[in-house]
């Protein structure tokens, strides 16, 4: 009899610690406002010098980019008409915080932009939010308070006040995570601190305190490392929706990382903008339900 030899297929596995995870992209709502007043009139942050030009057309031109670049890849965009007189309204991101369709507003820390919390909080109730809370504490909005999955990552050291992180907490229903911001480049959390999906996040170490970084490392051992070079481009201003990342263009070692590990980074110009220290993150809102 002759002995018959199993045939075994031998199919070449490909995993390997370079093989980046799936990303899935989910689409958005964000709110924006249109630069039209934009302009660098006082100093509030090391990027702002009123005594450098400001070309307002092309920060409306680059910003319009950026609104059609969220519309192209799938998100809704939603509009707040710009107040004369506030040249940083465009930055959205400091008007509030919203969460579970709560919006928590915010109370900036500079005379120059606090009619923009009420401004804001006017926008939201006449949309329609009917679970609206002006802030007691002073706080800007998601510039310093980041939704990362169920947690909330919250900065201080510069604007937002350490009080405002246990009221916002408590109202969006949210563990919070307080960071201290150390390097007065990145003023606010979403200037060093990219959250690119529930449980990942971009960072750059150097704008936080010792013991901040030493939570960082702990909740978010596999976090994407930023370098000294793209933070000082504010390449961590970055607006994730699991796939997509929109970041600066200027943030090339950024936009390669995140390639490998299977991100799409999509770069945009926003370098009028970012005279006032603001980039794409700066302008978007997230209304999240
Ligand atoms: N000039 C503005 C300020 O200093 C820029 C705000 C940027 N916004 C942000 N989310 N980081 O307040």
């Amino acid at each position: 009899m002759k002995a018959t030899t199993p045939m075994v297929s031998v199919t070449p596995m490909t995993v390997s610690a370079a093989d980046p995870a799936p990303r899935v992209a989910t689409n958005r709502r964000y709110l924006m406002c249109e630069p039209r007043h934009f302009a660098v009139t006082y100093a509030i942050n090391p990027w702002m010098d009123p005594s450098q030009p400001v070309d307002t057309e092309l920060a409306v031109r680059q910003w319009r980019a950026l609104a059609e670049t969220y519309r192209r890849l799938g998100n809704d965009v939603l509009e707040i008409e710009p107040i004369e007189g506030l040249p940083d309204m465009v930055f959205a991101a400091n008007g509030a915080t919203v969460a579970k369709g709560r919006v928590y507003g915010a109370k900036f820390r500079y005379a120059e932009r606090v009619p923009e919390g009420p401004a804001y909080l006017d926008w939201f109730r006449g949309a329609g939010y009917t679970e609206t809370h002006a802030a007691q504490f002073v706080n800007e909005g998601e510039g310093d308070l980041l939704v990362a999955g169920s947690r909330l990552l919250a900065g201080t050291g510069f604007r937002t006040d350490p009080a405002a992180h246990v009221e916002a907490g408590a109202f969006l229903g949210l563990p919070v995570v307080t960071l201290e911001l150390v390097d007065p480049r990145y003023y606010h959390l979403d200037t060093a601190l990219c959250v690119l999906g529930p449980d990942e996040i971009a960072y750059f170490p150097g704008a936080f305190s010792p013991a901040s970084q030493a939570v960082l490392r702990e909740l978010y051992p596999d976090a994407i490392i930023a370098t000294a070079a793209d933070a000082a481009v504010l390449g961590l201003n970055g607006v994730s929706d699991g796939f997509h990342v929109v970041l600066p263009i200027e943030a090339v070692a950024l936009a390669a990382t995140l390639l490998a590990r299977g991100y799409q980074p999509v770069p945009v110009s926003l370098s009028e903008l970012r005279k006032a220290g603001g980039g794409p993150k700066c302008c978007t809102l997230e209304l999240r339900s």
